[in-house]
This record gives C-alpha cells, sequence and structure tokens, in this order.
C-alpha cells in the first residue's frame, strides 16, 4: 500500500489549485490538505479507494447519503433497469410507488408527498407549503441549523455568518432562536441541557413573541430533530414536545427537517420518531436513495397539503432512477434489519469515543444516536473551550492513515458511516481515529491553539 497522499494524489492535487475557486490564494494548500487529502478512484461498500490504491474506511457515506453503502449493488441494478425502461419522463409509475411507500414507512399523519430534486430544494418547499398554507410571512428557524446553500437556503438557515456575508439582506422572513446544544455553550456551565431547552423554549415565546413578532405572523418552526451539520446536538425530548405545544397554541406548523437524520442514520427511520411527538412535514434527501441518483422530497400533513398548492420543484424532480433507488434502499433498510444493526452497532462505537473523553485531554465530549456520531475537539476542557484547528488536525491525521470522517470548519468531528457497514471495518476505522487523536495530542500542547468556536 502507498501512503496518503500518494504521488498521483499530490498531481490531482496541484490540478485543484489551477482549477476550483480560491485555489489561487495563499492558504489554498491548507484546504488541499484539509479536504482533498485523497482523490477517489473508486467507491465499494464501505471504503474508498483512492488514485493511489489505497483503501479507505468510509466514515462519511458520501456526506450521509450511501446509508446502504458505496455503489450497493442491487440499488446499481434498480437505477439502470429504470434507466433502461424509462429515461427521463414524468408522470411515471415509480413516482406513485415511492409516494406510496413513504406515506406507509412516515408517522400516519403524514399522507401527501411531492418530489424535488435535492435537500435544499426540498428544505424551501417546506418554507413554501408553511407560508401558502398559513398565509403568513415568518418562520422561526435555530441557529446552527443547516438546510443547503441555494441563497433561500441560506436564509432559512444560520449554520455559520460567512454564508450570509453580502446576503444579510435576504434574512427579512426569518426569526431565529438558539439550538439546544448539550456542549460547548458557557450556559451549559451553569444549566443542564435540560434545563438551557427549556430556557430556548423560554426565549421563543417570551423574547421573540413578545418583542419582534407576534405569533399570528409566524407560519412556523424549521427545526432539524437533532441538529447534525452544527454539530451532532441531540436536544431532550422536552424540547420537541415544547415546540409541539407552541405550534398547537399558536396555529403554526412544525416542519422537521430530516433530510441528515433520516433513513435509518440514528437507528430510527426517521430521528423525529426518538420522540414519539407528530410534525406536519418531514423534509428529506440525502439517504432516500442510497446516494445514487439525487432526489429529494417532502411528506406533509393532509391538513397542510391536501388542498395547498404552493411552488417548488425543479426539472429533474423525483427522475424514475432516482425513485427506483429510493424504492430499493426502503426495501434493503428494511429486509436487512439495519435499523437494529444501527442502534446496536451506534452504542458499542458511541461507548468507545466516550472512553477518548476520559483518556484524552483534548476530546471535550461524544455523543451520538445510531451512526448519528461525533466528537468535540477541547483547548480547555474545565470550561468547554471547543478548538477547530484541533479538529482539523485530527481529521487529517484520520484522512492519512486511512479513515475519510467529516470536518467542516467545526470543532467537531463527525462519523456517519453506512448503516450496513461490517463490524471489522467500523472498529478498525474507529482505531485509526484513536491513533490520530493520540497523535495529535501528542503533538499539540494543549491551552494553546488560537482558533475557538
Ligand atoms: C439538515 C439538512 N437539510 C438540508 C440539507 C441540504 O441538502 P442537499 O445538500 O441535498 O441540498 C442538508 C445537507 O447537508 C442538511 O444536512
Amino acid at each position: 500500500m502507498s501512503s496518503i497522499p500518494g504521488p498521483k494524489t499530490k498531481f490531482y492535487q496541484e490540478k485543484a489549485l489551477k482549477l476550483f475557486p480560491g485555489g489561487a490564494r495563499p492558504e489554498a494548500s491548507t484546504f488541499i490538505d484539509t479536504y482533498i487529502t485523497f482523490v477517489v478512484d473508486r467507491a465499494e461498500g464501505d471504503y474508498l479507494y483512492d488514485v493511489d490504491g489505497n483503501a479507505i474506511i468510509d466514515f462519511s457515506s458520501g456526506w450521509a447519503s450511501n446509508n446502504v453503502g458505496n455503489v450497493h449493488p442491487e440499488v446499481l441494478d434498480a437505477v439502470i433497469n429504470a434507466l433502461k425502461k424509462y429515461g427521463f419522463v414524468y408522470n411515471h409509475v415509480l413516482a406513485f410507488e415511492l409516494a406510496e411507500k413513504l406515506v406507509e414507512i412516515t408517522p400516519p399523519e403524514l399522507t401527501r408527498v411531492r418530489f424535488e430534486v435535492s435537500g435544499t430544494e426540498a428544505a424551501e418547499a417546506a418554507v413554501s407549503f408553511a407560508l401558502t398554507y398559513t398565509k403568513r410571512p415568518l418562520i422561526i428557524s435555530f441557529m446552527g441549523q443547516y438546510h443547503g446553500d441555494s441563497i433561500g437556503a441560506r436564509m432559512i438557515g444560520a449554520l455559520d455568518g460567512e454564508r450570509k456575508r453580502y446576503f444579510e439582506a435576504y434574512m427579512g422572513g426569518v426569526l431565529f432562536a438558539p439550538y439546544p446544544v448539550s456542549y460547548g455553550n458557557p450556559m451549559l456551565l451553569k444549566m443542564t441541557p435540560e434545563e438551557y431547552a427549556d430556557y430556548v423554549l423560554w426565549f421563543i415565546e417570551d423574547q421573540l413573541l413578545e418583542h419582534i413578532a407576534t405569533p399570528d405572523r409566524i407560519a412556523g418552526i424549521l427545526f432539524e430533530p437533532m441538529m447534525a451539520e452544527g454539530g451532532n446536538y441531540i436536544p431532550p425530548k422536552r424540547f420537541i414536545e415544547g415546540l409541539r405545544k407552541m405550534a398547537d397554541k399558536y396555529g403554526w406548523v412544525l416542519l422537521c427537517d430530516e433530510v441528515l437524520t433520516g433513513f435509518g442514520r440514528t437507528g430510527k427511520f426517521w430521528a423525529i420518531e426518538h420522540y414519539n411527538v407528530p410534525v406536519d412535514l418531514i423534509v428529506t434527501a440525502k439517504g432516500l436513495t442510497g446516494g445514487l441518483i439525487p432526489i429529494g422530497a417532502i411528506i406533509g400533513s393532509e391538513k397542510m397539503m391536501a388542498e395547498t398548492v404552493a411552488f417548488s420543484g425543479s426539472t429533474f424532480a423525483g427522475c424514475p432512477a432516482g425513485c427506483a433507488a429510493a424504492l430499493k434502499t426502503i426495501e434493503i433498510i428494511y429486509r436487512d434489519n439495519l435499523l437494529e444493526r444501527t442502534t446496536k452497532l451506534g452504542e458499542e462505537a458511541l461507548k468507545i469515543m466516550k472512553e477518548w473523553v476520559e483518556k484524552y485531554e483534548i476530546v471535550g465530549d461524544a455523543r451520538g444516536v445510531g451512526f448519528l456520531l461525533g466528537f468535540t475537539l477541547v483547548k480547555d476542557k474545565d470550561k468547554q473551550l471547543t478548538d477547530v484547528e484541533l479538529a482539523r488536525k485530527v481529521y487529517v491525521e484520520a484522512s492519512k492513515m486511512g479513515v475519510r470522517a467529516i470536518w467542516d470548519d467545526e470543532p467537531h468531528v463527525r462519523i456517519y458511516p453506512p448503516l450496513n457497514i461490517r463490524e471489522e471495518a467500523l472498529f478498525k476505522g474507529l482505531e485509526i481515529i484513536e491513533k490520530a487523536i493520540k497523535k495529535v495530542q501528542a503533538e499539540a500542547k494543549v491551552g494553546t491553539s488560537t482558533t475557538e468556536s
């Protein structure tokens, strides 16, 4: 096995500097080191293979999309057959079959489906339906949430301020509340995560509604049932229950963005099932098609969608190959008991990751449900002072040692393996990440790192 990055990878890294935006900036080499540590030549099952012939354990699953592993052969066959039979057409049989299937596997109050191409489009469609149905102009969203990178999706999310630069003025229709995070916030040195979640509910009702807008102008709440991109936070049940109570009180709709958490990632088909709280609409994409052909969808209630026709969608929404891939992915998840398996192996993985918190000064917290896993790097554990640069280093070291996890300018490293990852690959991957933590800790003088989140 050659080393990572090997000579062919370096050849592509040079190309990237010339071809991709920002490549001419002096700091572009950090970008290359971070994001193009290896260049994929082939993907199969639990592994990615780079252009230098290295096998890399895939803990990213195409950014949580390849939930049944890379290029699952049955999903691939379904796609090829659909392409042969339909190419690209509208009103094809598979769209009806998939819509019925989605209704069957979502909570009973969700009965109507509209297809989109991506999660971004689906999140925007959810808002389009909420505003059109309620005839109200505003929505509430949460700081740290991500719904995509189109202008609309950036405005309804708040992952980071950089995403709003030059677009700040487009944000008018959205009121933001803090997300009930469980780590890395000074309030959490004084409050339990449950108390902090209560504070957030209080903030919405007593601050936003009192000082910013009256409840009759608000259409609904857009929320991630577990905040993935923003750091893998799992809110307490009482928070989701509180949102439902408020929505009922004020005639709002609850829009649940499951683009990343859905399709089994958390060990239940939908993350919202962990809370047993009804919502008015689920947003889905990513894992929906096993990662092979992009489609997204919203699945909404009779109340919201039976009579409302809101504008959304684009040309390739619900294309035949995407629907075929989705139908096969759903079949595989149930047939192979991937939900139970994800729950069990996720618990075992989290146990190992929690040991890292005990063992390593630079690991402040580990959290997750199922295969929505992550850990936070810190420069000061007692103060929960998080550290983006340490997280970047652990992610880069792990990549060089043969594991692709997820890091995106954040103080966390996230681990989103395919639901059907072989146990051997899962535990080997975790061992490699631990080695990367050890190496970075040995190299870092804890307390002198500069980047704080
Ligand atoms: C919660 C959530 N919503 C929406 C999106 C956007 O989905 P897509 O990248 O398919 O457009 C993402 C992507 O990461 C996401 O995590």
